[in-house]
């Protein structure tokens, strides 16, 4: 392959490089284009075409459905790592050996706690609060509260920022939920591990001892690993872009969160619960709600199918929906639900509409099954889709700042009005 790209804009011929990457990707460096053009850019709405950014974090093939974090497949590091072990790869970049996990968990408890005038911010908002624009709300107030983690021109200052949001962001988390729920809001256990701690703080009864289930421990180890980064999906890409005018670490996330609440990314999940609980109140009838999802005249969207990426199955989706029967059986829940699901994979599958267009079932599926069993209620799922993707979005502001990356500022191309005169009110 020629190692540039020729353009031919008015009879004049431009070079540009021809970039490969690691996993032989190839990509077009336009970065003089406007210079050497006289003022040419490209357009490309959703960025579908256009790399922002190198990045050593997370590799995923779409067309061949697979998912590495740091070279690690997301079936091994489901199988046999922890979401602790994950997040420090995902930042630092290798799997940590014990010691350095040991102290990794030390410093992230060391920072679990949270200034009680936090709570006051939180008890403002109605119940009815959407748990993700709670989560928002509070983790961009943790600046207020901890204002010198903004300046990370350190490696300390950057590690403390880290470490503080992963010891504060669950609490938030569970605070979030039990708020919504009418419970008081509990503090975990330092002596317990990052995700019985959680649970811990979610679920604890103010009047029992609370008594942690293996089943529950595990499956939410192995979803949050799943969710833990995805490359420059539309809510990683805005803790990018946020994060690249020097804003503080905290309001870069609290920005991804906001992001990856909408329907079409992580709001998802929820989306899906709510879709086949409709078929269900339906009598159960999906070819209805497969015709509504073939209708353009139809608004509606086979939730948690297709993606921007993945024109083949989400890996993700494979072991989550292993995982909802295993862990829906393990808790001897029998919920009709999860067949109703199965039964529109099928016929999706058998669908040409579908099969045309690549569309698989997609992370968000079958993870809201496992988490209505785990007894999560369903406008917190895509709260917990965030506090997956956590390590993964403080992985790739990281890699940005460390980078030294420019302000993200994309051009357009302008259609409106040309100059005009202005026109005095009693002429309009
Ligand atoms: C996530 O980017 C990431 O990595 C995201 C994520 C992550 O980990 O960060 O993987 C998490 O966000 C997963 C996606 C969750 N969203 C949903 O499940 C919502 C339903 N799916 C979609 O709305 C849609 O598939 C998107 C948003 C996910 C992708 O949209 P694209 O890439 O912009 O594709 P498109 O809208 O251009 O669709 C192409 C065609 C269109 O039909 P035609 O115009 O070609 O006739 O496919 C159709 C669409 O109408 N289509 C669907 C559909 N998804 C696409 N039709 C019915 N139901 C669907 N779900």
């Amino acid at each position: 392959m020629a190692n540039t790209a020729t353009l031919e804009i008015d009879g004049q011929r431009h070079e540009f490089p021809l970039v490969k990457g690691t996993e032989n990707e190839v990509a077009i460096d336009i970065k003089s284009l406007r210079s050497v053009t006289n003022g040419v850019t490209t357009i490309d709405p959703g960025y579908k075409n256009t790399g922002a950014c190198e990045s050593a974090i997370t590799f995923l093939d779409g067309e061949k459905g697979i998912l590495r974090y740091r070279g690690y497949s997301i079936e091994e590091l489901a199988e046999k790592a922890d979401f602790l072990e994950v997040a420090y790869a995902l930042i630092f970049g290798e799997l940590p050996t014990k010691e350095e996990l040991d102290k990794f968990h030390t410093d992230i408890k060391s920072k679990s706690v949270i200034d009680e005038d936090l709570k006051k911010i939180l008890e403002s908002f109605p119940r009815s609060a959407h748990p993700m624009g709670v989560l928002s709300s509070l983790t961009s107030a943790l600046t207020a509260f901890n204002p010198s983690s903004v300046d990370v021109s350190s490696p300390e200052a950057m590690y403390n920022a880290i470490v503080k949001l992963l010891g504060k962001l669950p609490i938030l988390v569970a605070w979030t939920m039990r708020r919504h729920m009418g419970l008081p809001l509990e503090y975990g256990d330092s002596s317990l591990g990052y995700i019985e701690n959680l649970l811990k703080m979610m679920f604890q009864k103010p009047n029992e001892e609370y008594v942690q289930n293996p089943i529950l421990v595990n499956a939410l180890d192995k979803l949050l690993i799943l969710h833990a980064d995805h490359e420059q999906n539309c809510s990683t890409s805005t803790v990018r872009i946020v994060g690249s005018s020097h804003a503080g670490l905290f309001a870069s996330i609290s920005a991804g969160i906001s992001a990856l609440w909408g329907p079409l990314h992580g709001g998802a999940n929820q989306a899906v619960l709510e879709m086949l609980e409709a078929i269900k109140e339906d009598g159960g009838d999906t070819k209805k709600y497969m015709a509504k999802a073939k209708d353009k005249a139809d608004p509606f969207r086979l939730m948690g199918f297709g993606h921007r990426v993945y024109k083949n199955f989400d890996p993700r989706a494979k072991i989550i929906k292993v995982a909802a029967d295993e862990v829906l059986g393990d808790l001897g829940i029998d919920d009709p639900i999860l067949d109703i699901a199965k039964g529109l994979e099928q016929e999706a599958l058998n669908d040409s509409y579908f099969v045309d267009r690549k569309l698989y079932p997609n992370v968000d599926f079958y993870s809201g099954i496992i988490y209505r069993g785990m007894g999560i209620p369903t406008n917190m799922f895509t709260v917990m889709f965030a506090l997956g993707r956590l390590p993964g979005w403080i992985a790739q502001w990281r890699e940005m700042r460390l980078r030294k990356e420019p302000i993200g500022r994309p051009r357009q191309l302008y259609v409106g009005e040309t100059q005009r005169p202005f026109k005095d009110l009693v002429n309009r």
